[in-house]
């Protein structure tokens, strides 16, 4: 069965078969975390969308429910697309977009936003008067897609993702009973840079007293080592005022440096942790477990957290401490100058706090599911203060060599992984630096070693935890 395949994750969220992307709804109802996917149930390929659904206690271990939404209405024929959740008099509320397309080329399309509502989180009936929302403004296009709906005060709010002359914009709605939406204006656009030429999976929050818009732009393009990937997701911070409606941003920031990120969305929980979870997989890549029926994962969840300069950080929810199983290594005060094995897995949790005082070192780490000719490589480079993931010999496809991301300091460096049998997911520099990617190693490759070279590197810790399954 699929479950027993060499690249099957663990502890990530995955379909029990074929093809998954974007995480949609995310939302705590009845004291339970639910988190809906785009899903096409026929094949491991994107085709037709319908909603797949998990619920979990505690963010970890996952209950599979049956499908949440499928495409059969005339507004939804060819896929219910992303979008969230809401609760509302005590039931869940779904908000998505109907996507029908009307050329055979699958190049012309018409989309609109509809409602679904369930009382026990398991059923959803579509809303008799959906489309709520099918008016396209003049400063948006047919690309009209991906609503996220939250509350403030009385009132509901949406932003929806658009683009206008190859431009992308995301839209702003309010609305007072979640079935007439009134238009307010663009929220923010590419006004002609760098910034793509449409903007998917908008999400838009308050976070340590400013506003956070995260966008999926599609068309950046790569800037040295900015914007490496296909698709990027990233974020501005600004200053929102519900008068006025006004948005003053500053920059986009990318949020993840990794090969695999795509597509996130968050949510505020009753601990009052905005958490996020985002697609672990990009367009267009060659995915092997598509060879075992299977494709598109997602990250584990992480909270956010703004930093002084108004940066975002992420962190692995704590509740992932309860994978743990047993703590294989413990090094401590370790002085290494060329490898040493820590341990030998395919799930774990890495933690590794090295120091560096050796001027000589040129190049420092991890590497993990090392086997014959195998290894995902993570090197901190003193000299350009960055942190390096390589997979160009993870194992099979999709290849792609490096990314990196920048370090504030390289004296002291601390390294969380998170390890799956298809994914690795690397947390440095206090949640600053974060680096998701795929790799499908063999199930033989499992070393796991740190490495300095050219000097001594002070091994101040290293611990290594097996990981268990998160599934129910
Ligand atoms: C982002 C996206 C969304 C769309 C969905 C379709 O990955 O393209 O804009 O709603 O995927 O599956």
């Amino acid at each position: 069965t699929i479950k027993d395949t060499p690249y099957r994750l663990g502890f990530h969220i995955s379909a029990p078969a074929n093809w998954i992307n974007d995480p949609n709804g995310l939302i705590q109802f009845k004291g339970e975390y639910h988190v809906f996917y785009q899903f096409h149930p026929f094949s491991e390929k994107w085709g037709p969308m319908y909603w797949g659904h998990v619920k979990s206690k505690d963010l970890v271990h996952w209950e599979q429910l049956p499908i949440a939404l499928a495409p059969f209405e005339d507004y939804d024929r060819d896929g219910c697309f992303s979008g969230s959740a809401v609760e509302h008099d005590g039931k869940m509320g779904l908000i998505y977009t109907g996507n029908v397309w009307l050329d055979d080329q699958q190049q012309e399309l018409k989309q609109v936003q509809c409602l679904a509502w369930s009382t026990d989180g398991v059923n959803f009936t579509k809303d008799c008067s959906n489309p709520v929302l099918s008016r396209i403004p003049e400063e948006g296009s047919s690309h009209f897609r991906d609503p996220k709906v939250w509350k403030h005060e009385s009132s509901w709010y949406m932003v929806l993702g658009t683009k206008k002359n190859e431009l992308g914009k995301v839209l702003l709605y309010q609305s007072d009973d979640l079935q007439n939406w009134k238009y307010e204006g663009v929220l923010a656009e590419n006004k002609e840079e760098n910034l793509g030429f449409m903007w998917e999976c908008p999400d838009f929050f308050e976070l340590g007293g400013r506003h956070v818009l995260l966008i999926s732009p599609e068309g950046m393009e790569q800037e040295g080592t900015e914007y490496v990937n296909l698709k990027q997701t990233g974020y501005f911070t600004g200053e929102f005022s519900y008068e006025t409606m006004q948005y003053k941003h500053g920059q986009f920031f990318e949020l993840d440096k990794g090969h695999d990120f795509y597509a996130a969305q968050t949510f505020l929980d009753d601990t009052g942790r905005r958490i996020l979870i985002a697609w672990m997989d990009m367009w267009e890549q060659e995915m092997p477990s598509q060879e075992d029926g299977w494709a598109g994962a997602l990250t584990i969840p992480r909270v956010l957290s703004l930093d002084k300069e108004g940066r975002l950080l992420m962190h692995p929810v704590a509740e992932l401490d309860s994978l743990r199983k047993e703590k294989t290594v413990s090094v401590k005060e370790y002085a290494i100058e060329n490898e040493l094995v820590i341990g030998s897995a395919d799930m774990a949790e890495i933690a590794a706090e090295f120091r560096v005082d050796d001027p000589g070192v040129r190049a420092f780490g991890v590497k993990v599911r090392c086997g014959d000719g195998e290894e995902t490589v993570l090197t901190i480079v003193p000299d350009e203060c960055k942190l390096v993931l390589d997979r160009e010999n993870s194992g099979k496809g999709p290849g792609g060599g490096l990314r990196e991301a920048k370090l504030s300091q390289v004296k002291s460096v601390s390294l969380r992984i998170f390890l799956d049998r298809s994914s690795i997911e690397v947390f440095a520099d206090g949640g600053a630096c974060v680096l998701t990617s795929r790799i499908f190693p063999s199930s033989d490759s499992l070393g796991i070693k740190l490495f300095a070279e050219g000097g001594t590197v002070n091994v101040q810790s290293a611990e290594v935890w097996t990981l268990g399954d998160a599934y129910i």
